[in-house]
């Protein structure tokens, strides 16, 4: 499982807790990694850590799960998202997946000050292509740790060829 812009998310611990084999997290900050890297003490090094910018890659290798919370809506150029879904689906055998967490539509505009792309079901097919099909869509409402609630749009897709 890849989870692309981790940065100092808790997702890979809990992976690692839940004895998942080939773990890899991918920021493009040097800084966020190497923190999750410290919390993880000798554990990480069980985990495969790319400093990458993900519009950038060419390739990752294979992964069963593709996992984004709250990258993809930073992507405002189209054609960054182009390369993004390009290598999403270079990444994914036929009946992998891709969980998405974006913002959507009622929820915020910016995030740290930057402009975000908010997705919702049918927006998030249309930059996947009929390459994939949805599995489960639906709205999520977060409070961030300061008591803000953000509405997240949260997809689980499926390649399907
Ligand atoms: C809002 S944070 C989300 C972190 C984590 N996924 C979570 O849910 O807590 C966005 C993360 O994406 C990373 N990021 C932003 N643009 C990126 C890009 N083009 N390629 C890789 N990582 C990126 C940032 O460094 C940051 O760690």
């Amino acid at each position: 499982m890849l989870d692309v812009g981790g940065g100092q998310s808790f997702l890979v611990d809990r992976l690692l807790d839940a004895r998942f084999e080939h773990v890899a997290v991918l920021d493009i900050s040097q800084t966020a990694i190497e923190a999750t890297k410290a919390r993880l003490g000798e554990r990480s090094s069980q985990v495969e850590w790319i400093v990458a910018d993900i519009t950038q890659r060419k390739s990752l290798g294979e992964f069963d799960v593709w996992h984004d919370r709250a990258v993809f809506h930073f992507i405002t150029d189209p054609d960054d998202r182009k390369l993004y879904v390009e290598l999403l689906k270079r990444s994914l055998p036929v009946g992998g997946h891709f969980v998405v967490g974006t913002f959507t539509k009622g929820g915020p505009e910016k995030c740290s000050g930057l402009t975000i792309c908010q997705y919702d079901a049918a927006t998030m097919q249309a930059e996947l292509g009929p390459s994939f099909e949805p599995v489960k869509c639906s709205d999520y409402l977060h409070t961030t740790p300061t008591g803000k609630p953000q509405l997240f749009f949260f997809g689980i897709f499926r390649k399907a060829k």
